[in-house]
């Protein structure tokens, strides 16, 4: 389908538009909704965030979705080579692919992270997992999640794995290896396939759990605490923080979508596409609050408890819980399923580029990137036993408190993705051929001149503020 000389990294292509939607529903549903999105509600006070979120995925988010798909059919290569070649042919500087640069190297360095985080997810598989088997084979399948263990010692287990620099290291290594096999698979055998099989199992478990949650946990006080804004909670860098989550969620300017782009057919109208993936992905992380801040009502936990909220405040509520020993286990392969869809587009990102750039072969590529992910992941890993005392931006204020892994994830979502945003939305604003532009995303009449202005205005002027002021609050008082 994709015949292109440059799109060597994705000779094959999707089959169908159902395929690339799933595989971009996989890429942009994943840890960022269960994990990042009801963490980040939690510490910025629940509704008001909730709410810039929603009005920047609207407004910024969707407009550069389409926008990073145009460019990737147009360029029929990796963020990089598309970017190019979309300049040359709109007779700008080659210099714009700068922000294609921007973005692969944000993919790489979010996969480093990404994958540990994963890591903790099969972990949490195997503890559920060993814990329903053993009381399945004990006669006993319906009680509570490892109600032999006190609360303390449930709650603690995170620590324990926290603690272990082997285990972590381990668990890490795992997730990596699993989403290298898919990458070095191909479009075709391995993203594509992994997306048709996980992606309709992920929904199907997400529906059921949620279900659950609203019967057994506080579903009331869960929906008044999303969606009640408090304004005074709305700070520059809780903005800033949201403002990074719409980027992350939707898994723009990571390299990921304008490499699936790339790989898209002329047949399909990319603008219903990116909408129907941008309202999937903001359905699926209201739903995980909606799945997650019941259980975490109704058992009296912190909904501000940080990036462990859901490893160490989950497997305590599905303790005592009926049916909780099932229900953990089916939560964490839920989340491992969408968290493997999305690690698989961020190393696509990076390999397709080392292909087209470097003639290499498609699991050459794979190896290599997704062992150097491996190898920073090995660091943020230790940042929580053996560096633990490590702050690698410890002298910025926003970053002051941050250990290695909360740098890098911070560092990524909140400079390098709103960055790239802000150069593409100048760039496919006001400097790519109009008619190039117009033609791909298969909008005409008032809906472009809507898009184009969102491109071209809004999202320059609101990114680059928010950019300003998230990560230098003191410019405010
Ligand atoms: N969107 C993914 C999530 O929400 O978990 C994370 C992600 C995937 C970010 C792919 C960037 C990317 F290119």
């Amino acid at each position: 389908m994709v015949a292109s000389a440059g799109a060597q990294a994705g000779e094959q292509g999707w089959s169908s538009r159902t395929a690339f939607i799933l595989a971009a529903v996989g890429a942009a549903v994943g840890l960022g909704n269960i994990w990042r999105f009801p963490t980040l509600a939690g510490e910025n006070g629940g509704g008001a965030f909730v709410l810039v979120y929603l009005v920047c995925v609207l407004l910024i988010g969707l407009p550069l979705m389409l926008s990073e798909f145009v460019v990737g059919r147009a360029g029929q290569s990796d963020a990089i080579g598309s970017v190019a070649r979309v300049a040359e042919e709109s007779r700008v500087s080659r210099k714009w692919r700068l922000f294609g640069g921007i973005e692969i190297l944000a993919g790489f360095l979010i996969l480093s992270f990404y994958s540990v985080v994963a890591g903790w997810v099969l972990y949490y598989i195997w503890l559920s997992g060993g814990d329903f088997f053993g009381n399945l084979f004990a006669g006993e399948p319906l009680r509570g999640a490892f109600s032999d263990m006190g609360q303390d010692a449930v709650s603690g287990m995170m620590g324990e794995l926290f603690a272990s620099p082997g285990r972590l290291i381990g668990v890490h290594a795992l997730f990596m290896v699993a989403t290298i096999t898919i990458v070095a698979s191909g479009v075709h055998d391995g993203i594509e396939k992994a997306a048709t099989w996980l992606m309709p199992a992920f929904f199907f478990l997400l529906l059921g759990i949620t279900i659950y949650g609203a019967f057994t946990g506080d579903f009331e006080r869960a929906l008044a605490f999303m969606f009640t804004p408090d304004f005074s909670k709305l700070t520059a860098p809780a903005i800033n923080e949201a403002l990074g989550q719409a980027f992350f969620s939707l898994s723009l300017a990571s390299g990921a979508l304008i490499t699936y782009g790339a790989y898209v057919g002329r047949e399909v109208n990319l603008a219903p596409t990116a909408a129907t993936i941008s309202v999937a992905d903001t359905g699926v992380a209201l739903i995980a609050g909606l799945m997650i801040f019941p259980i975490v009502f109704a058992v009296g936990l912190d909904p501000s408890a940080g990036p462990a909220l859901i490893f160490q405040s989950l497997p305590v509520a599905f303790q005592t819980m009926p049916g909780g020993s099932l229900i953990g286990l089916l939560f964490f392969v839920l989340i491992f399923f969408a968290a493997l869809t999305s690690s698989i587009s961020l190393l696509e990102g990076p390999t397709a580029w080392a292909i087209d750039r470097f003639g290499l072969r498609r699991p050459a590529a794979a190896i290599m990137i997704g062992g150097g992910a491996f190898v920073i992941g090995i660091a943020c890993a230790l940042g929580y036993n053996v560096w633990s005392d490590v702050r690698p931006l410890g002298f910025w204020s926003i970053f002051a408190e941050a250990d290695i892994l909360d740098t890098l994830d911070g560092f990524t979502g909140k400079l390098m993705l709103p960055l790239a945003g802000l150069l593409m939305s100048i760039f496919v604003g006001w400097k790519a051929d109009r008619r190039l532009v117009e033609m791909q995303s298969g909008l005409s009449g008032g809906l472009f001149l809507a898009w184009r202005f969102l491109v071209a205005w809004v999202c320059p002027i609101a990114v680059a503020l928010i950019l300003v002021f998230g990560l230098f609050p003191e410019l405010l008082v």
